[in-house]
């Protein structure tokens, strides 16, 4: 059986949360006896070897004075944070550190970040800050590509797409998993699936859209900064017989605090079959926002963890459907080569 994942995240946030805590709660019903391919929720019980439990944060960071100084334990429960408090135990011991608050601290942040990564030993870096932080997502995944650790962008920010970063990974052998998770059963997953629906069955498209709503700090930040959030969204839809110009969304298009750490989206698809009479269709989905967001990101760190031990680097092939936005987007990756690079990371099994 392979060592644990060691896994570092900048950003304690809801995504942290619910990883943290999901985390334990599959290692509890691991040891009471329930098989892994009889956990809820869980789409691959092992990526290279590892259980979905086989993954410790062994560093963390982040800038809000109520999380700093705190053990991850505790700092996933400050406000605003609020996934729910599962029925576990996060294992304690790992006190959360300064990140890097501004773009004028970068340069000596970065240093900081990399000395830090190095002590933890992290094998990963999970980069899960609010949306519309360009300069921090570069200042993070240069501190882990400094340190030799992977680095997975949760975010829409342009890591993962930017060549010269992903050269710069490929040389020192390291892999680079962007960007922009896509939710385990998400909006742009169900869009993206309703709209290939309507284009395989000869509907043709008049209009479509999507709105998202929730009660978390997500929800707020994509208020004022959705732009990028917006464009990854979009990515996400791209694929062929599918007329983007006809289709919007909206990333945030209500933060209502009662709904908590729940999205509620709606979709509205219109078009015109035989003899150009409508088809319509409303859809509303209603999840838990952050464990959306854990479900995804197990696979991820799970990818890079694997990747890093059997050498691969750059960007790996088996992340493609688990982004928004994959270098050189969707089209260029088949479901065949998916499958194959999911194989691939087998071999570390009994690393
Ligand atoms: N389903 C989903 O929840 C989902 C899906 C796709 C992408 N994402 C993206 O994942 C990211 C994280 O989501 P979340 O819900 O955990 O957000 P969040 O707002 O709950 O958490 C972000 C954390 O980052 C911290 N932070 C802010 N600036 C920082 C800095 N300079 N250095 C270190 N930490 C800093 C904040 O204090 C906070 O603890 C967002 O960008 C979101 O858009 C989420």
């Amino acid at each position: 059986m392979p060592s644990p994942a060691r896994v570092a995240v900048a950003g304690v946030g809801n995504n942290v949360s619910a990883l943290a805590q999901g985390i334990r709660y599959y290692a509890d019903l691991g040891a009471q006896g329930v098989p892994e391919h009889a956990f809820p929720g869980v789409r691959r019980p092992r990526i290279g070897g590892l259980a979905v439990h086989d993954v410790d944060l062994v560093a963390a960071y982040d800038v809000q004075p109520e999380k700093v100084g705190r053990d991850l334990a505790d700092a996933i429960f400050q406000a605003p944070n609020n996934y729910p408090r599962l029925d576990v135990e996060v294992p304690r011991g790992v006190v959360v550190e300064p990140g890097i608050a501004t773009e004028e601290e970068a340069r000596e942040g970065i240093g900081r970040i990399t000395e830090s990564l190095r002590a933890s030993a992290a094998e990963v870096f999970l980069y899960s800050l609010p949306t519309g932080m360009q300069w921090a997502a570069s200042a993070y995944a240069e501190a882990a590509l400094a340190a030799g650790a992977a680095f997975v962008n949760c975010t829409p920010e342009t890591v993962g797409r930017d060549q010269e970063m992903l050269g710069r990974y490929v040389s020192a052998g390291a892999p680079l998993l962007g960007d922009d998770l896509a939710s385990h059963f998400g909006t742009s997953i169900l869009h993206r699936a309703i709209l290939a629906l309507f284009a395989e069955r000869g509907i043709t498209l008049e209009s479509s859209y999507q709105l998202n709503l929730g009660g978390n700090e997500d929800f707020r930040n994509l208020r004022e900064r959705g732009s990028s959030k917006r464009e990854s969204k979009l990515n996400a839809l791209a694929q062929e017989g599918v007329p983007l110009d006809k289709v919007d969304v909206v990333p945030s298009a209500g933060y209502v605090p009662l709904l908590h750490d729940n999205k509620v989206a709606y979709v509205n698809v219109e078009g015109v079959g035989w003899a150009a009479t409508p088809v319509s269709l409303d859809l509303k989905l209603r999840v838990q926002d952050s464990s959306n967001a854990a479900g995804v990101i197990i696979d991820l760190v799970r990818i890079a963890a694997a990747a890093r031990r059997t050498g691969d680097k750059g960007f790996i092939t088996a992340a493609a459907a688990l982004l928004k936005s994959p270098p050189g987007g969707h089209s260029v990756y088949t479901g065949q080569e998916i499958f194959a690079s999911f194989h691939a990371l087998a071999r570390t099994g009994t690393a």
